[in-house]
């Protein structure tokens, strides 16, 4: 797991630099068999976006014995607005394993079908429920919302990861008693996620502010007492009628179909 730390005043070279020596290391001590997880976002300077996973991949590319199983896409609704390009909405996650055989826990992380009704149409199964009772991948592309003023888990942290998205990888991509690191940890989102999935956890962290912070959270999370949103929780649909769904007069409204393209005349 990690994230190295982004100034977006960075110079690209020295992200480069710094990666070409991080990542050898934590390769050398994951173990066979093992995930390792980057999440990056993006540099922009001047307009001009950079995605840093494109970087990082150069890097890891050449670690012998690493191999990339996805690129996740982690989705969230809220940030900056830009005015001279789309507001950025996402970041990444790439996800290598090293060595040969690896944990893919999917039971684990499955979520709810869309469309758990569908049935199959031919064969001795007609009839039936087509989809897996126990719920369906969740894909390569995560919406979990990003931990703003408002996030239940938010601290003093500029940038924290939620919980959520590293309990995903956590369950998915390790077995109880296996160890998490996170060589950049912040607050620790990491180890909450690892401790609560009953995993250990080493992390390193420069600042101390953070690094209480962070064992404060792992204190209260072998308690029992800690608060998170899990990735699995759906993301709230402002309902039309509340205070901040109900669109003032001259709003936009996209394109109205007539009733007659509707399969529910009258909704939205
Ligand atoms: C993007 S933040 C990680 C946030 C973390 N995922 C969380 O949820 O709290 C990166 C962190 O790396 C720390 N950092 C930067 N350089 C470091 C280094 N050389 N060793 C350890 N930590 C470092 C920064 O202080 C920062 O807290």
């Amino acid at each position: 797991m990690g994230k190295a730390y982004e100034n977006r005043h960075d110079n690209l070279d020295d992200f480069i630099a710094n990666h070409k020596v991080i990542l050898p290391e934590v390769c050398r001590v994951l173990k066979s068999g093992g995930s390792l997880c980057w999440q990056v976002g993006f540099h922009v300077l001047d307009g001009v976006t950079t995605p840093l996973d494109f970087l990082v991949h150069e890097v890891m590319s050449k670690i012998e014995g690493m191999k990339l199983r996805n690129r996740i896409a982690w989705t969230f609704g809220h940030g900056l607005h830009c005015q001279t390009r789309f507001s950025g909405r996402y970041e990444t996650v790439l996800w290598y394993t090293k060595g040969e055989g690896y944990t893919f826990d999917l039971d684990a992380v499955r979520v709810p079908q869309k469309y758990p009704g569908k049935r199959h149409t031919d064969g001795p199964k007609r009839g039936q429920p087509s989809g897996n009772p126990a719920g369906k991948n969740p894909s390569d592309v995560w919406d979990i919302p990003n931990v703003n003023a408002n996030h239940l888990e938010k601290t003093d942290h500029p940038c924290q990861f939620p919980v959520g998205l590293v309990q995903r990888l956590v369950r998915a991509l390790t077995k109880e008693g296996d160890v998490v690191l996170d060589p950049f940890c912040g607050v620790a989102s990491a180890g909450v996620a690892a401790l609560h999935e009953k995993r250990h956890f080493i992390g390193a962290e420069l600042d101390a502010e953070y690094v209480q912070l962070g064992l404060e959270r792992l204190r209260a999370t072998i308690k029992g007492e800690v608060r998170f949103r899990p990735a699995d929780r759906a993301i709230l649909e402002p309902s039309p009628t509340s205070i901040v769904g109900r669109r003032p007069a001259g709003f936009a409204t996209g394109i109205e179909l007539p009733d007659a393209f509707l399969l529910h005349p009258g909704a939205s």
